[in-house]
């Protein structure tokens, strides 16, 4: 049997949300849906009449947001209306580290899905589908299920008692890509046990996904499926950083050396790039979580495997502070360094985890002036993630007061006047309109002797060569 849906409720317009719920309501123009969150300044953003303004950047997704909303999809604050109307209910929360308490530092926070399905208990009407499409600890799912049960036998009263199915459907979009992710996903992941909830959510994703791409699976082995992928795409990252430290010492080419064996059918060439060190919301988060779950299990060999891919992270993302300061003479206060993308990756406007924060704060702490550029980070966000406030006086200052400043930043949004007089370039994140910088232009408005340190190997490299400036690039040793 499959149920019809014909009313979609997702909780959390965040970056998976909001994206997702818009790909669904595009490929499924029968299906209402009706994306909700409890942060009014989001939804107001999602609403906007300037598509410029939706919360989060991400290529094509305007486009799409143009054909669907006010037609199949909408985007409100009113959570319980919204859960009452649906047959189908997705739990796109934030699932963050937690910060106090037992497991403070790996575990997830799991409050904002405790939450949400406390909201859908006492809310929901008739038969409900409720989907996990957050990222969650293994058994979550058991949680939200009791949670749903235990709401009926505190309120034994209530006439027409609604019932449940619970489904894990994690989401593997990534950032900057999301929206071909979404569309042409690898794969579907489905775990649950209830054939007629699990063919309802299937038949949704068969309006574009090829049926042999929908995976079922249990519903554990869904949940633990997500946090292992993320898992191993973090560890190939680690794999190639610490493989680029030696390439530094020994004078081989992480490139190279990258090439040689993601050509190897059994390694595969994805998720080789040398780099500051991952960033993102998710890989440090679900590691740690795995880590946890591991030692919960008495693991500790298989969770001291997996805090390294982590620690070694941590430990790349300082390497490349310390390897800035040492080519500047060992000192960077008061020089002015100009730092080329704060993302953590390209095409996202999403900071959260960036190697720049670290990297960033290393050198403020060593006295740095920072003049930081960025196509899509705003300078309110960076000021967060930096905890420390815009200078703004810094972009005006005169060229010979600078030396009276040290430990500061601001941000630039003109990079000829962010390079003027600098120290160094450090390019952290690979935005493409970094590879068309006039390098003869630069080097002319930089202090010498000045440097370009690429910390993503993806600067015009032979351009550069042609000027007088020294270039550090990642995993490159000299010979
Ligand atoms: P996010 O922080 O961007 O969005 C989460 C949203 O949920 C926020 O807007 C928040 O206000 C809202 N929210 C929290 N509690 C709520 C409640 N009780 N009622 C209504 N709204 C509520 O997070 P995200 O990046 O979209 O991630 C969501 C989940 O998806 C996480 O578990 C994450 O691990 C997972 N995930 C994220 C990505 C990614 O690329 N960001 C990819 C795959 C999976
Ligand atoms: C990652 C996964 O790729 C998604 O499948 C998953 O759904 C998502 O996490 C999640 O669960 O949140 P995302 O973090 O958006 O997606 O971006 P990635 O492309 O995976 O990049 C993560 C970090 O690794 C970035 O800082 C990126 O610059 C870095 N990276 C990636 C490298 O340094 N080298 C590479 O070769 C690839």
């Amino acid at each position: 049997m499959v149920l019809e849906i014909k009313n979609i409720c997702c909780i959390g317009a965040g970056y998976v949300g909001g994206p997702t719920m818009a790909v669904i309501a595009d490929k499924c123009p029968h299906i209402q849906i009706n994306v909700v969150d409890t942060n009014q300044e989001r939804i107001e953003a999602w609403n906007s009449d300037d598509l410029t303004k939706l919360p989060i950047f991400e290529p094509g997704l305007d486009e799409i947001i143009r054909r669907t909303r006010g037609n199949n999809l909408n985007f409100s604050c009113d959570v319980e209306a919204n859960i009452k109307k649906a047959e189908m209910i997705f739990i796109s929360v934030n699932t963050p580290t937690k910060e106090k308490g037992v497991g403070a530092g790996q575990a997830s926070n799991l409050k904002f899905v405790e939450v949400c399905a406390r909201k859908v208990a006492q809310h929901a009407v008739g038969h409900t589908i409720v989907i996990e499409k957050s990222t969650l600890p293994v058994r979550t799912a058991e949680v939200i299920q009791n949670i749903l049960e235990a709401y009926q036998e505190n309120n034994p009263d209530i006439k027409e008692k609604p019932t449940f199915d619970v489904l894990s459907n994690p989401e593997f979009l990534a950032e900057g890509t999301a929206i071909n992710d979404l569309e042409n996903p690898d794969r579907v992941l489905i775990g649950g046990q209830n054939q007629n909830a699990i063919n309802a959510l299937s038949e949704i994703y068969f309006n574009w996904v090829p049926k042999e791409q929908i995976l079922h699976t249990n519903i554990w082995s869904s949940e633990l499926a997500k946090l292992t992928s993320n898992a191993f795409l973090a560890q190939r990252v680690s794999s190639i950083n610490a493989i680029a430290a030696i390439c530094e010492s020994t004078g081989a080419n992480v490139r190279e050396v990258a090439r040689a064996i993601g050509t190897d059918s059994r390694i595969g060439s994805r998720f080789l790039d040398s780099g500051p060190g991952f960033g993102g919301s998710c890989f440090k988060k679900d590691i740690l979580n795995l880590v946890y779950l591991s030692r919960h299990f008495g693991l500790n060999e298989v969770a001291d495997f997996w805090e390294v891919v982590v620690d070694l992270n941590n430990w790349h993302q300082h390497r490349i502070s310390r390897i800035v300061v040492k080519n500047l003479f060992g000192n960077v206060t008061s020089k002015k360094i100009c730092i080329l993308g704060f993302a953590f990756k390209a095409n996202t406007n999403d900071t959260r985890e960036s190697a720049a924060i670290n990297i960033c704060k290393d050198l403020i702490e060593e006295g740095a002036i920072l003049f930081i550029n960025d196509p899509k980070v705003i300078p309110e966000q960076i000021s967060k993630d930096l905890g420390l406030n815009e200078s703004k006086e810094l972009k005006n200052i005169e060229y010979e007061k600078i030396f009276s400043v040290s430990g500061s930043w601001c941000f630039e949004r003109n990079i000829l006047k962010a390079v003027e007089n600098a120290d160094a370039i450090i390019l952290l994140t690979e935005w493409d309109k970094y590879t068309k910088i006039d390098w003869k232009l630069v080097e002319k408005k930089m202090r010498k002797p000045a440097w370009v340190f690429d910390t993503r190997s993806s600067l015009d490299k032979k351009e550069i060569s042609n000027t007088n400036l020294n270039l550090w690039v990642i995993g490159e040793g000299t010979n």
